[in-house]
C-alpha cells in the first residue's frame, strides 16, 4: 500500500500490510518459511538476487521482514530499509558495508556503550580509523575530518547522558567533506526527529526499544536511500547472517500500530516525572530534553516533536543502599533496555563506564560527561502506567536515602 499521503498514525498501522489476498485476512499473517519454491532459473548464490524477485530464502529476504522494513521506513521516511536480527547487528551491519580498511570515521564519543566498545577495538582492529569527539559541538566534528572521513556516526539523544546534537549542522559538514552521516535514533524515534529530512543518510534504530514498545522481541533496522542501502543486503545481512525472525518482526510491526499514541503517554509521563524528580531535595540533578534545564533545551525544542521517554538524575551518596533502595520498588523493574510499556530503571556509576565503554581522554570531553552524569546516573525508561503510580513507587525508593 503507498502510504506516504497518510498521516503519521495511520502509516504507522497501515504501512507495509494489505488484506490477504487469499484469506481476505485483516492482520497480517507471519510467514515463518525458511525457504520458497522457486522456478528453475533462480540462481544458488545472493550475488543473483534481484531488489524485485521472487523471494528465496529468509536470510535473503522474506515477506514478513519486508512488511517491517516497509513500516519503519514509512515513519521515518525514507526510500527503503534493512530489517537485522537485533539493534547491534544493524550497527554492525551498517559499519562493515560502509567502511574497509584505511577509511577513517569521526563517531560520538558517548553513544550506546556496544558501539562506544566495538570502535574501542573490534572495528580499528580492522584498519578501520576511529576518531571519537563530542558532536554535541559541532566544530568538534569539523576538526576530526580527515580526506579519508567517509562516515560521521551520531546518535541524539545519546544513550546514556540524553546529550543532544544538532543533526543539519554536522550533516552539512559530513557532506561538505563528502562523508556520509549516520544516526542513531534508537531515543528519539520518528515521533520526535526524522533525521532523513534534516540531511542524514543513514538512520539506525533498535527495534527492540520503543518501535517493538514491549519489550517481546529484538530488532534492529538501517533505512536509508536505496542507492546507499544497495549493497547492504548482499554484503552485510545476508553473508554475516544477522537475520530477524520472522516472528520478531511480525511483532514488532504489530507493537508499531500503537507506536505514535505510545510515544504521546511516553513523553507526557516523563514530563511529569522528570519535574516530581526536579523538585525532590534528595534529588541532585535530572536531565531530560523536556525539561528547561537541560543544557540544549532550545536545540531539543527545534530538533524533537516529542522529547521521548528516558530521564536520567542523579542522587546524593548511594553508598551501599541501591539493593534496599530497589526493593522498594513494586512496580519498576530494575533492569537494562528502554522503551518498554514497562517502566524500566537501571544505576551507571561514572567510573564503571569510563573504564569499560567510553575512554574519553580530553578533559572537555570529561567535563561534558560529569556536567550531564556526574558520579552516577539512574537511567529511568518511563513506561506508560499511570503517572502518579510510577512516581509513588520512586517516592517510596528515593526515602530510603
Ligand atoms: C541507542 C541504542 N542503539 C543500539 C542498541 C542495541 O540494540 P539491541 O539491543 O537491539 O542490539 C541499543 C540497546 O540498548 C541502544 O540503546
Amino acid at each position: 500500500m503507498k502510504t506516504n499521503k497518510y498521516g503519521f498514525s495511520t502509516r504507522a498501522i497501515h504501512a507495509g500490510e494489505e488484506p490477504d489476498n487469499v484469506t481476505g485476512a485483516s492482520a497480517p499473517n507471519i510467514v515463518m518459511s525458511t525457504t520458497f519454491v522457486t522456478d528453475t532459473d533462480t540462481d544458488f548464490s545472493v550475488q543473483g538476487m534481484a531488489e524485485d524477485g521472487a523471494w528465496v530464502y529468509t536470510r535473503w529476504g522474506n515477506p514478513t521482514i519486508h512488511r517491517l522494513e516497509e513500516k519503519v521506513a514509512a515513519l521515518e521516511e525514507a526510500e527503503t530499509g534493512v530489517a537485522f536480527a537485533t539493534g547491534m547487528s544493524a550497527v554492525t551491519g551498517l559499519l562493515l558495508d560502509q567502511l574497509k580498511a584505511g577509511d577513517h570515521a569521526v563517531i560520538s564519543d558517548i553513544a550506546y556503550a556496544a558501539l562506544a566498545e566495538i570502535t574501542n577495538d573490534m572495528i580499528p582492529e580492522l584498519g578501520i580509523e576511529i576518531t571519537k569527539v563530542d558532536t554535541s559541538n559541532p566544530r568538534n566534528v569539523k576538526d576530526a575530518i580527515k580526506p579519508n572521513t567517509r562516515l560521521v556516526y551520531i546518535e541524539s539523544p545519546c544513550n546514556p547522558i540524553l546529550r543532544l546534537t544538532d543533526i543539519a549542522a554536522v550533516a552539512e559538514i559530513a557532506h561538505n567533506a563528502g562523508a556520509k552521516l549516520a544516526i542513531d535514533s534508537t531515543f528519539a524515534t520518528p515521533a520526535a526527529t526524522k533525521p532523513i529530512l534534516l540531511g542524514a543518510d543513514f538512520v539506525i534504530h533498535s527495534l527492540t526499544k520503543y518501535l517493538g514498545g514491549h519489550g517481546d522481541a529484538l530488532g534492529g533496522i538501517v533505512l536509508g536511500k536505496k542507492s546507499d542501502l544497495a549493497t547492504m543486503r548482499k554484503k552485510t545481512a545476508v553473508h554475516l547472517g544477522g537475520s530477524i525472525s520472522p516472528f520478531n518482526a511480525w511483532l514488532i510491526m504489530r507493537g508499531m500500530a500503537t507506536f505514535p499514541i505510545r510515544m504521546k503517554v511516553h513523553e507526557e509521563n516523563a514530563l511529569k516525572v522528570a519535574s516530581f524528580l526536579e523538585n525532590h531535595p534528595k534529588v541532585k540533578r535530572v536531565i531530560y530534553p523536556g525539561l528547561v534545564s537541560h543544557p540544549q533545551h532550545e536545540l531539543a525544542k527545534r530538533q524533537m516533536n516529542n522529547f521521548s521517554g528516558i530521564v536520567i538524575f542523579q542522587v546524593g551518596e548511594i553508598k551501599n543502599k541501591l539493593k534496599e533502595m530497589v526493593e522498594k520498588f513494586e512496580l519498576i523493574h530494575y533492569a537494562v533496555s528502554l522503551g518498554h510499556h514497562r517502566t524500566l530503571i537501571f544505576y551507571m556509576p561514572s567510573d564503571d563506564l569510563l573504564k569499560t565503554s567510553f575512554k574519553l581522554t580530553t578533559s572537555e570531553q570529561l567535563n561534558s560527561w560529569h556536567e550531564f552524569a556526574g558520579d552516577a546516573i539512574f537511567r529511568l525508561s518511563v513506561g506508560l502506567e499511570d503517572s502518579d503510580d510510577i512516581i509513588a513507587d520512586l517516592d517510596r525508593a528515593l526515602e530510603v536515602l
